[in-house]
Order: structure tokens, then sequence, then C-alpha cells
């Protein structure tokens, strides 16, 4: 197996290259083009591609040749001239079809958004799992898409496979592709079967997982830090977190929890993309409570927030408790934040960087947390004060005393626990 690192598959990320965006509109979500177009110049900046322009054509569904209509294709070749653009980036997924007559037609590489939220992808994944994972969405995008794109292939790790007699450069890019996907499937069920024991294991501890979710860039990683202190990787560029990272946080309550920084959604993500990342998102599926983090201080963000919820949904997460944290509320004028508060009096209101809003999230999730911790008086024989970690590790100790032969300790711990506890004639009856 490889080890080589997820590429970036279509752009070069040393040279710049000119982009014009092009978008049809003809969906009726609730998202208007100029804010779909916005978005799409963040991911291609992301993505490190100059934005150069952008064009936008209303179309009761994309032309199935070449996207836009005929007309706007010849404006959109004598904008070439002009504007001197290298990259076309469409705002939609293009069929394989529509990427080759375009490309034909244009003479320039052709992109899409699934092709460009990839290459973002490749750059930010960071772990193992996370790496295989988009080279295999990867992959799965390239091949029906392989036709007259032989330049991209001598960047896919060269030298495995050789041409045969009598196939064309074609079939054989096909068949390394292939080749290379059943060997990344094999690696991922590897490494989805450790991620399955590895949560297996947190379960037994018994702590309850608090999944962070929410649209790219709403400040997830940043929350995680300002909870933990926790050094994980806050930027302003979208999808800084790919790989879900985990940090132990003791509640108001004095009750511990685990943490989860989780991938970013967005819109237009199409299903097949958030597929792929499904074993990832596992972690918010198996979680007891979602945090559903929404940056209020985006033009968009009742948008981000369905798309998000819709998004929960899909991955069959809907059922979850949870609570929405409206962050960035510093970036609200005192009146804006009325209007919020009393608008969704169940929300709780952020700011991540300024740490206000902290204590009541915290609050909020102990709330949320079913079953409650129970209630014990515990004595602890010197013989197996080892156990007294087990205690302060999933619960917390309100009194604890020394007598002769034990340490007495009134505890709340997690139901498991106190069963364990129990069996063990450890609990004496409450006085
Ligand atoms: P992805 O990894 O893309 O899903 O992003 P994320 O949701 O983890 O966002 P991240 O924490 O990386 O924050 C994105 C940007 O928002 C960073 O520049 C943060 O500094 C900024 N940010 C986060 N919280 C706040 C806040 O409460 N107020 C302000 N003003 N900025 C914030």
């Amino acid at each position: 197996m490889s080890r080589r690192k997820a590429t970036n598959l279509f752009i070069q990320p040393a040279a710049t290259e000119r982009a014009l965006l092009v978008c049809v509109h003809w969906r009726r979500d609730g998202w208007d083009p100029q804010s779909s177009l916005a978005e799409l110049a963040q991911l291609a900046a992301t993505a490190g591609l100059q934005v150069v322009g952008s064009v936008v054509q209303h179309l009761p569904h994309p032309h199935p040749r070449h996207y836009v209509g005929p007309g706007k294709l010849a404006e959109i070749a004598n904008l070439r001239d002009r504007l001197g653009y290298t990259v076309l980036l469409a705002d939609d997924e293009l069929s394989p079809a529509q990427l080759r007559h375009l490309e034909d037609a244009l003479q320039v590489k052709v992109l899409d958004r699934t092709a460009l939220v990839l290459d973002i992808f490749a750059r930010r994944a960071q772990t193992r799992e996370g790496r295989l994972q988009v080279e295999l969405a990867q992959l799965t995008y390239l091949l029906p898409r392989l036709a007259g794109r032989g330049a991209w292939l001598s960047r896919l790790g060269g030298g495995i496979g050789t041409r045969g007699p009598g196939e064309t450069k074609l079939e054989v890019d096909r068949r390394r592709i292939r080749d290379r996907i059943t060997e990344l499937r094999r690696a991922l069920a590897q490494v989805e079967r450790h991620r399955t024991l590895q949560r297996r294991g947190r379960q037994e501890a018994d702590l309850p997982v608090v999944a962070i979710v929410g649209y790219t860039n709403a400040g997830k990683s940043t929350l995680l830090n300002a909870l933990t202190g926790a050094g994980v990787l806050v930027e302003d560029r979208l999808f800084a977190t790919l790989d879900p990272t985990v940090r132990r946080v003791v509640l108001p309550n004095g009750r511990p929890v685990l943490f989860v920084d989780t991938v970013g959604f967005i819109h237009k993500l199409p299903t097949h993309l958030v597929a792929a990342f499904r074993a990832t998102l596992e972690e918010v599926v198996a979680a007891d409570v979602l945090v559903h983090v929404v940056d209020v201080s985006h033009p968009r963000w009742r948008h981000q927030q369905q798309v998000a919820e819709r998004v929960l949904r899909e991955l069959g997460a809907g059922e979850r408790p949870w609570l929405v944290a409206y962050n960035k509320i510093d970036r609200l004028d005192p009146a804006a934040r009325q209007a919020l508060r009393r608008e969704a009096p169940q929300a709780v209101l952020l700011s991540a960087t300024q740490g206000v809003g902290l204590l009541n999230l915290l609050r909020r999730v102990s709330q949320l947390l079913t079953p409650p911790l129970v209630r014990l008086h515990l004595a602890v024989p010197y013989a197996e004060a080892g156990r007294l970690a087990e205690i302060f590790a999933r619960g917390r100790v309100m009194a604890q005393r020394y007598e002769g032969d034990a340490i007495v300790l009134d505890a709340e711990v997690p139901p498991a626990l106190a069963a364990r506890f129990q069996q063990d004639g450890l609990v004496r009856p409450t006085l």
C-alpha cells in the first residue's frame, strides 16, 4: 500500500491560475446566484485560484451539452481573450459530457464545484483515513471523466502498470485507476475497523460524546479550542478541519465528556461526497449530543443553518438531541443580538473568540445529556484505592473522608459504573 499523500488532482499548487466563475441559476433552494458565486469564489481562493470574473445565466435547467446555453458560451469564449482566464469553474457538478464539451469549445481547463472541494479536502486531510477517503473520492469522480485528461493522470504517481499490446492510453489509465480504487477500498475497510474499535473503547469508558457540527467556517475548531485550550488548527479558510479531533472537557456540574470537532458542511455538496466521508461523520451519528454552530455574522447564515440541518438528517443524525449555538455574536450590534435572542430563545449566543457564552453552552449540554449521573455513598477499601481514579475520571466527588478501613465518598457516577460498584458491594445505604 502506498503511503503517498492525497494530491491536489486538479489545481497546480504552485502556479497561480486565473479562474472565471460560471453559475447557471436554476435551483429554487433559497440560494441566490450571487451568494452561491461568493461562496464559490471563497472556495476558489482557498484552493489557490485567482478569480478574474464571473458569469451568471438564468435557465430552467443547466444545458445538457455545455451547462450554459449557446449564446452564453460564445460570450464566455470572448471573455477568454479579454480576461486571460486559464480555468473555467462551474458552480454545479458537471456531467462528464458537459465537461468534455466545454473543454473542447473553450480550450481551457474546466473544473466544477466538486473537483474544487475535493482539491481542498486533499490539502486539508491530515489522518491516514482522511487521506484515503479523499483519494478514493477523487478517483471515483475522475474515472468517468477521464477522456482527454492525460496530463492530470501523470500526477497520479506514474509508474503503476504498463501499457499492454493493443491497449490505448485511456484504457490503461482506467485500469490503473480501478486497481487503485480497489486498493484504497481495502485499506479503508481496515482503517474503519480500527476506528470502530477506538469508538467502542470510548463508549466503554462511558464518557458521553458531544459532536460539534455546522457549516464550514462557522467557528467549530475555535469553539473546541476555547473549551479545551487544545491546539486544533483554526484558519479563516474553508474546511480547515477534515479529520475529527477529540478532547475531554469537564462540564460545570463536574461531569466529564468528550467533544469531537467534525468536517464542515457546505451547500451543493454532492451527496456522494457526503457519503465518502460517512465513516468520519459516523462520530456525529454516534454522538450523545450535537452542538450545531452557526456563524450569525454571515449574510447567508439562515441558509447555511438549513443546509447543515439537511445534511445531518441525510446522515441519520436528525433525531439526536441537539442545541444551536449562534457564534460570532461579537460582530453583531446589540439590537441584532436582542432580535436573535427573541427569535430563538432556545439557542445559545456565543463568541468563541472572546469566550462569551461558553459556560451557558456547557450548562445546556449537561441538561441534554441523559441519563444523568447517579448519586452514591461509597466505601472503597484502601486495598482497592485504584478504583478512585475511575470515579474521578468519569464522575464527580462531592465529599471524601478517611475511615478506619476505607475511603468514604459522596459521588455522582454514570449509571453503568454505579451498577458495577453496587455489584462489588462498595455502595453504602445513604443516611
Ligand atoms: P471548517 O474547518 O472549515 O469547518 O471551519 P470551522 O467551523 O472549524 O471554523 P474555524 O474555527 O476554523 O473558524 C473560522 C474563522 O472564524 C476563523 O478565522 C476564526 O477566528 C473565526 N471565528 C471563530 N469564532 C469566532 C467568533 O466568535 N467571532 C469572530 N469574530 N470570529 C470567529
